[in-house]
């Protein structure tokens, strides 16, 4: 029988990064407090949703990260939506290890109280869930405690495709929606 160890694959690893990176994703910052109280992010690109009810949202870590350990002790955390302004942020807060909220005033989770990036296009606050093992990362999973979108008239997401930030195209020439088919309700 075929399981997937009788595969014994071997990946061009270059080449498995420039195929996942097909997938078009946003860019998020996640944020949490350590026990000593320094205020943590990391941006990433592994933020998705995961269910309505409960209301989970994940997103997933490197085992190597320096915070790595604050992030599997921390009982909350943020996630900011980045908008497509906000390249220079996402940039900032995935330099590893460095003081990433120097000059950053953050807005504060009415709920947890930890650090949330102004003018993003969502914030959620979460409470710790799951953590889940994924190879060379870990599966961070977290129940919404409170969200909050912008809805303003220039929302654009930031956009991360084959390794570049993009922009969407402008709304006149978004893609024509198949008929009877309502996207936001999958
Ligand atoms: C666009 C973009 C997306 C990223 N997505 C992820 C991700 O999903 N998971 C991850 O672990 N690192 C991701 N990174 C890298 C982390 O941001 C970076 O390694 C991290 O901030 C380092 O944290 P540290 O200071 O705890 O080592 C991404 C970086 C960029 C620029």
């Amino acid at each position: 029988m075929n399981t997937p160890d009788s595969f014994n694959l071997t990946f061009d690893s270059r080449q498995f990064r420039n195929a996942l990176g097909s997938f078009a994703t946003g860019v998020a910052v996640v944020a949490c407090v350590a026990e000593d109280g320094t205020p943590l992010a990391s941006t990433v690109s592994s933020f998705n949703s995961v269910s309505l009810d409960p209301p989970l949202v994940l997103f997933s870590l490197a085992n190597s990260a320096l915070s790595l350990q604050s992030w599997l002790d921390a009982r909350h955390y943020t996630v900011s939506v980045l908008h497509a302004d906000q390249a220079a942020l996402s940039n900032r807060f995935a330099r590893a290890g460095e003081d990433k909220w120097r000059d950053v005033c953050p807005v504060r989770g009415p709920v947890t109280d930890l650090p949330l990036l102004p003018n993003a296009l969502a914030w959620f606050e979460c409470a710790a869930y799951g953590q889940h093992e994924g190879g060379d990362h870990t599966i961070m999973v977290g129940r919404v405690l409170s969200f909050r979108t912008r809805m303003q008239s220039d929302d654009q997401p930031l956009v991360f495709f084959k390794g570049r930030y993009r922009k969407l195209a402008r709304e006149s020439e978004a893609l024509p929606v198949d008929d009877g088919l309502y996207l936001h309700a999958w």
